[in-house]
């Protein structure tokens, strides 16, 4: 195909320099935002007099028409075009001839493409916050399922003290919330209007870029033309906000790994998430879990591939940019394919409430709570803690558990312990007192529960 800036030079250019060049295989996904904007450019000409109302006619007509081919397969994008401005450009005008030649009037392929990944991202961005929500709300269910079951809760990976599982999961919950308001944060940033900043410089014409920018949806128009056709922040931003929910999705991949495992069991993953081995009948390996927590290497990579191209490049549009889009949809991609794959499969997870009960029991969890109970007998804490070390080390010698001591044979360290101490160390008394606000206790949980249901109620994607 010939190419759009013909006319100083033939067009024609290395073999290898026209496949660098060419970016038509990867940004012909935005042939549907490419084509609204020319809609809205088309438009917007017209109504400034800079083309006739019956340019406009026919140049929208055939750009409808040209989207509805491509959506039903009748015409292919070629490939040989170096991207898709130029394809869509070069079927106009085969199409209309001349008329089809003016709709680039007033404009660049600079503003053009940064107004079509803009327009691209913010249809991205509340997607995938719809994705989000629906996480937040699977997750929600499943911590009500299970706000009254002790389990261990860990530090360093080592038993520290009981909490319930429904406290755990709803950690998850909020790094999910922050996320959405996150992108939301960025979405406002996405939303500015670059159209009309042309080249670099702005234009002659007597353009009207607030009217393009409403008919497309924006909520204002940049305001500085270099600014305009050079701000790739919004990608910036936006692939660090998918950064950071895969590393939640990967941290919450990471427990479902150990927790399917046979050393914890506490939770059963159903078959449609997890494989078989080819070797050892016995396995069933929880792939989706770790695909997640693997996938988040390709996303932090999208967020420095982005970020390296930008860094050093002068204003205003350099051709690096072009690279702007693989990490934008790999990004994307990536993140949706993995929500879309982790809610279903934390949606059917089958806690294992006796498990984690039997895990909680070992491990001396309540072991703060005793130091906790000479303290209310008046016993200074570091006194109590040394007095409950000691009792540990004891118990760890002799195979024994807190629960498994005598009255007499606390007494032995200290005769500050009665009969209360058992109800003192007993797991359910444990987290049923820790009811400080955002505790782990079933009350405070349900506090928690209700403060998702109502950010959920009251939830606007925008
Ligand atoms: N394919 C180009 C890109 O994605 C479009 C802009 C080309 N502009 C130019 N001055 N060559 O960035």
């Amino acid at each position: 195909m010939s190419k759009l800036w013909e006319g100083r030079d033939s067009g024609i250019i290395d073999e290898f320099a026209e496949q660098l060049n060419s970016s038509i295989g990867v940004d012909k996904r935005l042939y549907k935002e490419d084509i609204s904007g020319s809609v809205a450019h088309a438009e917007m000409l017209a109504k400034q007099g800079i083309i006739s109302e019956e340019d406009k006619k026919v140049l929208v007509g055939a750009l409808n028409s040209v989207l509805c081919d491509i959506e039903n397969g009748t015409l292919q994008i070629d490939e040989t075009s170096e991207d898709i401005h130029t394809f869509i450009e070069g079927v106009l005008t085969e199409r209309v001839g001349a008329t089809g030649k003016k709709l680039h009037t007033a404009r660049s392929r600079n503003d053009q493409v940064a107004l079509d990944l803009r327009l691209f991202v913010k249809k991205e961005i509340i997607e995938i916050i719809g994705l989000l929500k629906n996480l937040v709300l699977v997750i929600t269910d499943k911590a009500e399922e299970s706000k009254e079951a002790v389990c261990p809760g860990y530090t360093h990976l080592q038993r520290a003290q009981p909490i319930t599982f429904g406290q755990h999961l709803l950690a998850y919950v909020f790094m999910f919330i922050r996320d959405i308001e996150r992108l939301k944060d960025a979405y406002k940033r996405v939303d500015v209007s670059p159209i009309g900043s042309c080249a670099l410089a702005g234009t002659t014409y007597d353009t009207d870029r607030f009217f393009e920018a409403e008919k497309l949806g924006f909520s204002t128009v940049c305001l500085n033309s270099i600014d305009g056709v050079s701000d790739r922040d919004f990608c910036v931003e936006y692939i660090s906000a998918l950064a950071l929910v895969q590393t939640h999705l990967s941290r919450f991949a990471e427990e479902l790994v150990l927790w399917s495992s046979w050393e914890f069991k506490f939770v059963e993953l159903s078959p449609k998430f997890t494989t078989g081995s080819s070797i050892m009948p016995q396995k069933k390996n929880p792939d989706i879990a770790e695909l997640t927590r693997g996938k988040t290497g390709r996303v932090y990579g999208d967020l420095v591939s982005i970020l390296t191209i930008l860094k050093g490049l002068p204003l205003a549009y350099n051709k690096d940019m072009q690279e702007d889009k693989e990490a934008v949809f790999d990004a994307g991609d990536t993140v949706k394919l993995c929500l879309k794959a982790f809610i279903p499969m934390v949606g059917t997870m089958k806690p294992l409430k006796d498990n984690m009960k039997k895990a909680a029991q070992k491990g001396f969890i309540n072991a703060t709570d005793l130091a906790d109970y000479l303290v209310k007998k008046g016993e200074p804490f570091r006194n109590a803690y040394k007095i409950c070390g000691e009792i540990v080390g004891d118990c760890i010698k002799s195979g024994k558990i807190l629960e498994m001591l005598t009255l007499s044979e606390y007494k032995k360290y200290s005769d500050m312990f009665e009969n209360d101490l058992y109800q003192a160390i007993d797991l359910n008394n444990c987290v049923n007192k820790r009811a400080s606000f955002g505790g782990t206790a079933p009350s405070s949980v349900e506090k928690q529960i209700l403060f998702v249901k109502e950010y959920i109620a009251k939830f606007d994607i925008l």
